[in-house]
């Protein structure tokens, strides 16, 4: 499974690529207005910035017209700013019209908002290259999210769908896990769900251990 980072934030993203783990980066609006990032010109400019800080790796880039033709020209716009943006769509009517014009028109795209087998099987068969399942918010009401994944990826699998399930709303290391063991093909987590992997008591107390004796080498 590989690792998306989720945010805008260039130290996070130059952390994560320095530690050689991600193959990619989403965002969503609520992401870029915590980066202080304001009009269409700076959040332009931003997503350019993040494509060409990742090299070749994919940049989610969330349109934010929820009709057809200003998703279409919406996407078109970020589609043209660099080859490795991915254009993220919403899971709704005019968003599969979207997403059927840019498979057509050869950009790739990212059905974000995912709360259903059914969304995912629509998005799938629209044309679009990632599906999104929401899984911490289905679990904050209550619901289990991982099930979400279990269902996709059965379904993709029975059917040969070729989308990719990019498993989203990841919230700790839990689900990070989960979802490798679910089958997920990407998994999008915040830079301290990612870190958060890193930790383990014996881990450091075997290193304290080493680096106590190691005194005893010099
Ligand atoms: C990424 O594609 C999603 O927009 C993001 O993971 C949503 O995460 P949240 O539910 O923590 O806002």
């Amino acid at each position: 499974m590989r690792f998306f980072i989720d945010t805008a934030n260039l130290a996070q993203i130059e952390e994560a690529l320095a530690m050689g783990v991600i193959d990619g980066v989403t965002t969503n609006p609520s992401l870029m207005a915590k980066e202080g990032i304001k009009g269409a010109k700076n959040v332009n400019n931003h997503y350019k910035t993040i494509a060409n800080l990742v090299g070749d790796r994919d940049v989610s880039a969330e349109v934010i017209a929820t009709d057809f033709e200003g998703m279409k020209s919406e996407g078109e716009m970020f589609a043209g700013l660099a080859d490795n943006i991915v254009v993220k769509v919403p899971m709704i009517k005019e968003g599969l019209k979207a997403i059927n014009y840019f498979k057509e028109n050869g950009i790739r795209t990212n059905c974000t908002l995912i709360f259903s087998a059914g969304q995912a099987l629509l998005a799938a068969n629209a044309g679009a290259n990632f599906v999104s399942p929401f899984i911490g918010r289905v679990d904050d009401i209550g619901w289990n999210g991982l099930n979400l994944i279990e269902d996709i990826f059965n379904i993709f699998q029975k059917q040969i769908i070729d989308t990719e399930i990019l498993a989203a709303s990841i919230r700790n290391p839990f689900h990070i896990i989960e979802c490798a063991k679910l089958g997920a093909d990407v998994a999008t987590c915040p830079l301290k769900s990612i870190e958060a992997l890193l930790n383990h008591p014996l881990t450091d107390k075997g290193l304290a251990q080493f680096m106590e004796d190691a005194k005893k080498l010099s």
